[in-house]
């Protein structure tokens, strides 16, 4: 699909790897609907960037705000093409800690809430609505991109709940590309090594330092134009489909 003929929500659009998706795609000529919590930067982003770009007060494990989401871009924007899952949350806490407490499985929960079922939440709100629109000359009518992790395949410890619901996400990728493919949507995920993002903000300066000289090439933390530049791609071309895209300048994680 053409970045300048598509409508595409943004989930996470209020920050980090999100917000570059929407700068490069408004940048491109697309309209955008950034879903985003109400606390989040998304309506100051929208008004930046003018008329082409709205914000919606959504969060993505309340099925309503998602639905008033969804029919807010549709009538913003015409149509809905494309959807980019970027909310998500990191998380850290071991299975069993080094006092012998177990794991809080509300924590558990609200890791795989966020990351796993808002994502799908997503995609089924979103998929139904782009099956209606008029396919493309390739007969393309939506493409959906995920946003998984590396430590879907390494997690690290302290993982266990985040290397889950990032799992999840490289799960069912290639069965919703199955489902939709009748109806002509594709759907892709990427999987991001480690990026310069305010995920990351809260480490000390050494600490980003020694985590950007671990990655074998380029030794640097990834830029989120890397992925907002993924994402488009995936977007522009259409014999991807089904695919975990890692994108981690070769980085393995290690255990810690
Ligand atoms: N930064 C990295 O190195 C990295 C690596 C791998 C994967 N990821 C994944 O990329 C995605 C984006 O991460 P980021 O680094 O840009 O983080 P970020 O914290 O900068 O942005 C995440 C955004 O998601 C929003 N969000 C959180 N919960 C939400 C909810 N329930 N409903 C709607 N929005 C919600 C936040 O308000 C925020 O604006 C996440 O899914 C993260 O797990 C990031």
């Amino acid at each position: 699909m053409k970045i300048e003929e598509i409508g595409a929500i943004v989930t996470g659009g209020g920050s980090g790897l999100g917000e570059s998706t929407v700068r490069e795609l408004a940048g491109r000529g697309a309209k955008v609907a950034i879903f985003d919590l109400p606390n989040s930067r998304g309506a100051e982003i929208a008004d930046e960037l003018g008329d082409a770009v709205h914000s919606f007060p959504v969060d993505v494990t309340d099925t309503q705000s998602l639905t008033a989401g969804v029919d807010g871009a549709r009538e913003s924007m015409g149509s809905i093409h494309a959807l980019i899952n970027c909310a998500g949350v990191g998380s850290a806490s071991r299975t069993v800690d080094k006092d012998g407490t177990p794991f809080d499985l509300d924590h558990f929960r609200r890791t795989i809430e966020i990351n796993l079922i808002g994502t799908f939440n997503a995609i089924r709100l979103v998929a139904s609505t782009m099956i209606s629109n008029e396919p493309n000359t390739e007969g393309e009518r939506g493409c959906i991109v995920n946003t998984s992790s590396v430590a879907a395949f390494e997690g690290q410890i302290g993982q266990a709940a985040y290397s889950a619901s990032k799992g999840g996400i490289v799960g069912l990728t290639l069965p919703v590309a199955r489902d939709l493919s009748r109806h002509g949507v594709r759907c892709c995920s990427i999987a991001p090594g480690l990026f310069a993002t305010p995920l990351l903000a809260g480490l000390p300066a050494e600490a980003v330092d020694a985590l950007g000289a671990s990655i074998p090439f380029p030794p640097r933390l990834g830029k989120p134009a890397e992925y907002a530049a993924l994402a488009c791609h995936i977007l522009e071309n259409p014999m991807l489909n089904g695919e975990t895209v890692r994108l981690d300048g070769a980085i393995r994680m290690q255990p810690r």
